[in-house]
């Protein structure tokens, strides 16, 4: 077998191949990153075909002269990061309301007043595919700056067919550029559009079932269905019957649940099998049994808890102590967490949620990856998985989360092949 590419020396490997990579962690087992010490990893067009110590890999790997060999000395190697839970197409940004907060408005108050994700909707609806996907390329060259090598991207500032269906297809237009695998997410249920308020949601609820939902599956334009389940947006009732329909049709389910105020939206979450539940701010006690006892993803979000300044973050302690599979991701969107940074998300849960750095690196690898049906070809360093890798300009993974707010990323390697450089 022809080896393209050697990366070796690297002061820390992280792998996360303890279970070959073909199971997602819980709870306690978050802690196995797999780590090896002066590693190595081999690729093979667009695949890891081996790791090991480096030594030892040297001894039995067959090199030639066309083998690219990258020296990792000082430095650390792992999985390209999953972001599985953003929202990087829309149009316009909304800084305005980021002041109004600052003077002390809510994010509920100025969503309310037309403001928050209606108010993205009317500037994305006025916007061209070409234009959409051109605005969000900005946005995943940022992911990728910060050695994010697939992502999860949602529709939801169109909830209305027409923009829905653009966005969709932006995201697939993005996917085939290759520059990061993307997993397209109907979020039809975003917000219940202007034209059907004050008092019609359950109508809205019917065109998202019967409109929405069978075109988006016609068209084979995305894997999940997510809806927000919150107070003043879908409740549990509006919530289940939009799932149920998008199972109908063969999407894997989503939801933004238990994010300002407890509304059962894990518990529901779990009663529905879905892949994952995010957001999980106010999440019940019997929420957190459930999901600990289940193959749900908890997908944690801290970054929205710090920007909308909530003072309280996700129970991350008790879900993992109680075996859940926990993932962590940025939110990206223009409201509540305009980040990309995933990294600096790292950083916050272990400081605001007290993960620690091993829990981190798994809820943004191996388990990220499971959150978006990925699991099989990306999220660890296992032989046959993607070659996404990226080697990090620190010797010790802790130091990633720690030094907070930094890109430390030094090269990213997608699909076999170098994508980002310092
Ligand atoms: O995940 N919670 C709802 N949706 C987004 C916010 C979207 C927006 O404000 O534009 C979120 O936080
Ligand atoms: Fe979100």
């Amino acid at each position: 077998m022809k080896i393209n590419t050697l990366i070796v020396g690297a002061e820390q490997l992280l792998t996360f191949d303890e279970y070959a990579g073909r199971v997602p962690l819980h709870g306690h087992k978050m802690r196995d990153i797999g780590l090896v010490e002066k590693g190595a990893v081999a690729i093979s067009g667009n695949d890891i075909v081996a790791y090991g110590e480096t030594h030892e890999l040297l001894s039995v790997l067959e090199i030639d002269g066309e083998t690219r060999i990258i020296d990792a000395k000082g430095k650390i190697v792992t999985p390209g990061l999953v972001d599985s839970h953003t929202h990087p197409v829309f149009t316009g940004t909304r800084e305005a309301e980021f002041a109004m907060r600052i003077e002390g408005k809510s994010y509920m108050e100025i969503a309310a007043a037309g403001g928050g994700i209606l108010n993205t909707a009317k500037r994305t609806r006025e916007t061209t595919r070409e234009q959409m996907a051109h605005n969000a390329d900005r946005y995943l060259e940022w992911m990728l700056g910060f050695g994010v090598t697939s992502a999860e991207a949602k529709s939801g500032y169109g909830l209305d067919l027409e923009t829905e269906l653009a966005m969709l297809q932006a995201i697939r237009y993005l996917a085939q550029t290759g520059k990061l695998d993307l997993v397209p997410t109907f979020l039809g249920a975003h917000e219940i559009p202007a034209e059907f308020r004050p008092d019609r949601a359950d109508e809205f609820v019917d065109v998202v079932c019967e409109e929405m939902i069978p075109k988006v599956a016609e068209l084979e334009l995305a894997k999940f269905c997510d809806v927000f389940c919150e107070e003043g947006v879908f409740d549990i009732d509006q919530t289940r019957k939009i799932c149920i329909r998008a199972k109908e049709f063969g999407m894997g389910i989503k939801l933004h649940a238990d994010e300002i105020q407890p509304m059962g939206g894990t518990e529901l979450g779990v009663e529905l099998g879905a892949t994952s539940v995010d957001h999980m701010i106010e999440v019940s006690p019997r929420g957190i049994e459930m999901i600990a006892g289940s193959n749900t993803v908890a997908t944690l979000l801290p970054g929205t808890s710090l920007f909308l300044n909530k003072g309280k973050f996700a129970p991350a302690r008790d879900l993992i102590d109680a075996g859940a599979i926990v993932a962590l991701a940025t939110d990206f969107n223009p409201g509540s967490s305009p980040t990309a940074n995933l990294p600096l998300i790292m950083s916050l849960a272990c400081v605001a949620m007290r993960m620690t750095p091993e829990e981190v690196w798994s809820a943004t690898t191996i388990n990220a990856a499971f959150a978006v049906g990925l699991g099989e070809k990306i999220g660890s360093i296992s032989a046959g998985k993607q070659a996404d890798v990226v080697i990090w300009d620190v010797p010790d993974y802790r130091q990633v989360p720690y030094f907070y707010g930094i890109n430390l990323v030094d090269t990213v390697i997608k699909n076999g092949r170098i994508a980002h450089r310092k």
